[in-house]
């Protein structure tokens, strides 16, 4: 018998069911303990890992860098300038071809379709590293931040403040809905999640009894939330958006104003970052100089406030890539979840 997740690729949360989720998490959790114990864990030893970036990342690359090499493996980053996916080469064809020498694969880019096609055609372990649509990996290392601080994760409320039509937004909708987080998506109405990704939640929440809302009430929303999570306000490819996004999503920044609403001290805070909290970076600075605000989605006293987790969070997407690779790649005997 082989493992219940060998050679299978994570394109979506929603392929896995609650109890498969849970197992990765609780298996980051070991491999997180190993790692600080110095227990070596090379279960992908001489194996070889494709990274494939269409966009820019720093937490999403080197968490796949150190956890494949960690494992034993040997980790290629092929940027979108250094290979001919879709511009020179379909990615029928690029799928072929890097199938037939790399072990697994990684892909960060723009649509959802491209990772599906190089999961259908290259005959290895496809890992959606991020599209426009989803960010399954993240929500590992998020859901696992979450257990880490609570011992649990079921009944708990979280609330995402902010652009509620983006792949981090539908990736916790539909993750929180499978594992039994009530999840609050507040965010103006122009930007609530699509039909198709809340009919996706509502029909994972009657399983596992998790409660999803949508609304534009942010200061309701918050009301008795365990966590409170906010993303950028214009993600990669939608700067142009950014005048218009900071209009209408500045009653959506989380301050310390809007969490007076949260009723309770022992909330956490998370950010998937990068993040926009003050003007040390070119763009913050751009945004300030032609808008006039210095702090978007969160505000730099929240930002590195004593209820903040989001580099507990981004940390743990090293032991969480770790634990999808290896559980999907790996020679490890897991009969049953
Ligand atoms: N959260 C996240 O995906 O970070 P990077 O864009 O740095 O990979």
């Amino acid at each position: 018998m082989t493992s219940v997740f060998q050679q299978r690729s994570l394109l979506s949360t929603k392929d896995y069911s609650k109890e498969e989720l849970i197992y990765l998490i609780e298996f980051s959790e070991h491999l997180k303990e190993m790692k600080k114990r110095g227990i070596p864990h090379r279960y992908l030893d001489g194996k070889n890992i494709a990274l494939l970036f269409e966009k820019t990342s720093t937490r999403t690359r080197a968490a796949f860098t150190v956890a494949a090499l960690d494992l034993g493996a040997h980790p290629e980053f092929l940027g979108k300038d250094d290979i001919q996916l879709g511009k020179k080469e379909s990615v029928r064809d690029t799928a072929l071809v890097l199938g037939s020498m790399f072990d697994g694969i990684e892909f960060r880019g723009f649509k959802q379709s491209v990772v599906e096609d190089l999961a259908k055609y290259a005959g290895v372990p496809v890992w959606n590293g991020l599209t426009d649509k989803e960010h399954p990996t993240q929500m590992l290392a998020d859901y696992m931040t979450v257990k880490e601080e609570f011992g649990k994760l079921e009944g708990l409320k979280l609330v995402y403040c902010g652009t509620g039509r983006n792949n981090v937004a539908n990736s916790l909708l539909i993750t929180g809905a499978i594992l039994g987080v009530n999840v609050t998506i507040a965010t103006p109405e122009e930007l609530f999640p699509t039909e198709e990704i809340q009919v996706i939640a509502r029909e994972f929440a009657k399983k596992s009894g998790s409660v999803i809302e949508v609304t534009s009430d942010v200061k309701a929303a918050v009301k008795g939330a365990n966590v409170i999570y906010t993303n950028v306000w214009a993600a990669m490819g939608e700067e142009g958006q950014f005048e218009e996004r900071v209009k209408l999503l500045n009653p959506y920044q989380v301050n310390k104003e809007l969490l007076q609403y949260v009723g309770n001290d022992d909330y956490i805070l998370l950010h998937c970052l990068p993040a926009f909290h003050n003007t040390d970076t070119i763009i913050g600075m751009e945004m300030y100089q032609k808008f006039g605000v210095a702090e978007m989605e969160m505000t730099d006293e929240v930002f590195y406030s004593k209820n903040a987790r989001q580099f507990q969070q981004a940390e743990n997407r090293m032991h969480t890539i770790k634990a999808i690779m290896a559980a999907t790649l790996g020679d490890l005997f897991i009969p049953r979840v």
